[in-house]
This record gives C-alpha cells, structure tokens and sequence, in this order.
C-alpha cells in the first residue's frame, strides 16, 4: 500500500481498455492485444506476486485484487475503463464492477464463469495448495498447463513457450494464496442481472475449463451482452487466437463506438 502499482499503458489516444490476466500468469497474456492500439490505449498490468511484480506481497481475497485494479487505474489516470478479465480476471471484474461500476464502461469476459467453486473445484485447490506446501509446484503447474490450451496450440512453439514462462514467473506465496482466494469466492451469479454496460463474451470453442456452454450461459444472463466463440483456442483464446479474437474485440469496440 502506499507506493504505485506498476503498469504499462500503451497507444496515443482513445478510450482504454484495461486487461485483468488469469491464474496463474502475468501480464504478457496480453501481448498480442497491443494491435488493438490502433483503436484505442491499452493498459496491462502485473497482478501483485505474478509476473515483473513477484515480490509484492499477494492479494488473498477478490476485494484485494479489485482494490488493486483500481489502484492500477487511479495511477495510470484512468477515470474511466473498458475493463477486461480472463478467466480469474473474469471473476476480478465482476468484483470491480460490484465495487466501482461508474468507472467502468464496458466489460469483455474472457474464458471465464460467474459461478463459484463446487465440491469438486475446492477438492483441487486443496490438492494444489498441499502440492505448494509440500514442494510440488512443478507437479502442480504442469498439470495446470495440459487444461490451458487447445491441443493444436500446445504443439505450437509460441503459446506454449509463453504459457510456460508465465507460469514459472508467479511466486510461491502467489500461487497459494489465489488458490485459497480462488476456493473462497463468492457466486458471481447475481451480478450478472446487474450489468447495464455492452459485455462482450469471448470463449475458445475448445476451452477445457470454462467451455462454452458456460460462455453461453452468461451470454443469456447479462443483458443486451453478445458472445464471440474463437475456433481452435482454448483457455487462453487471446494468446492461442490473437489474429481472430482482436477482430472480435474491435467489431464489438465498433459496434458500441467504444474506438476511435
Ligand atoms: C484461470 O485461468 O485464471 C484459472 O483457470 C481460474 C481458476 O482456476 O478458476
């Protein structure tokens, strides 16, 4: 607390799209989004323990990484924010929406859920957290990484290079305590009715964890909310797909007049 959250905001002019990485990886997620610039400013950022920023101390709950969002914002001057998650960043931003709504202009949720963790789900953040305790992070990571992508996008060079790297980048005490956070958080279900800015829903057609029927039902739950599924992608369609998901995200950023 106290001293600036780092962050990088890129593109001359526009409105700004803010991008909330997944777990457990690092801002460079985003890096085939710096294309968008051209319609707008892009601003990515480290959550606290992942990525460049390993050494801060990490946030435990969803109200600690929506707090740091908007300390993101606040330092990089942004009153206003197209704000965009993936997977846990999904979950982040329906925090930040409940928290601060007026500074959000739109939302784009990728490969994400509004539910929380069933039996099941908690049952395997309790063997991740014991595999951390016991020295097994290795283990742990690998088996994370075979659910990530599409099994076309693993045997290709650059998203699985770049998903490895993020992985090993996250710190210790970061892994464990987003597991911790990730079992305890709320059912975002009931924000869903909620949301009265255009929502984009964007899923890979082969996403293992939150496939796409869960995209859908979210799609049916967020009013006026359209959703984009991406062929041959998985989890990470933003990385595995860059070419077809910012064609996505600028017809959506179009289509509300969200660019310039
Ligand atoms: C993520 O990609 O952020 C994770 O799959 C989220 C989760 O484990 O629930």
């Amino acid at each position: 607390m106290g001293t600036m959250p780092p962050f990088q905001l890129l593109g001359a002019r526009g409105p700004v799209l803010g991008l909330i990485h997944g777990f457990p990886l690092d801002a460079t997620l985003w890096d085939e989004q710096r294309a968008l610039t051209s319609h707008l400013r892009l601003l990515t950022f480290d959550l606290p323990g992942f990525g460049a920023h390993r050494a801060a101390t990490p946030a435990t709950d969803l109200a600690a990484f929506a707090e740091h969002v908007r300390a993101v914002l606040d330092a990089a001057g942004v009153e206003r924010v197209i704000l965009g998650g993936l997977s846990m960043g999904g979950y982040i931003a329906f925090e930040c929406w409940r928290r601060f709504p007026q500074r959000i202009e739109a939302l784009l949720l990728c490969d994400t859920r509004a539910e929380a963790d069933g039996d099941e789900a908690r049952a395997n953040r309790a063997r991740g957290l014991a595999a951390m305790r016991e020295g097994r992070r290795t283990e742990l990571l690998e088996g994370m990484f075979d659910k990530l992508l599409a099994p076309q996008s693993r045997a290709a060079g650059r998203p699985a290079a770049a998903t490895r790297a993020m992985m090993h980048r996250a710190s210790d005490a970061a892994i464990s305590a987003a597991l911790a956070a990730l079992r305890d958080r709320a059912d975002a279900t009931p924000t869903l009715a909620t949301i009265t800015v255009p929502t984009l829903i964007v899923c890979g057609e082969e996403d293992a964890l939150t496939p796409p029927p869960i995209a859908r039902a979210m799609h049916e739950a967020i009013r006026g909310s359209e959703l984009a599924l991406v062929a041959d992608a998985g989890h990470l369609a933003p990385l595995e797909q860059p070419l077809a998901f910012n064609a996505a995200v600028a017809r959506w950023l179009a289509t509300h007049h969200l660019a310039r």
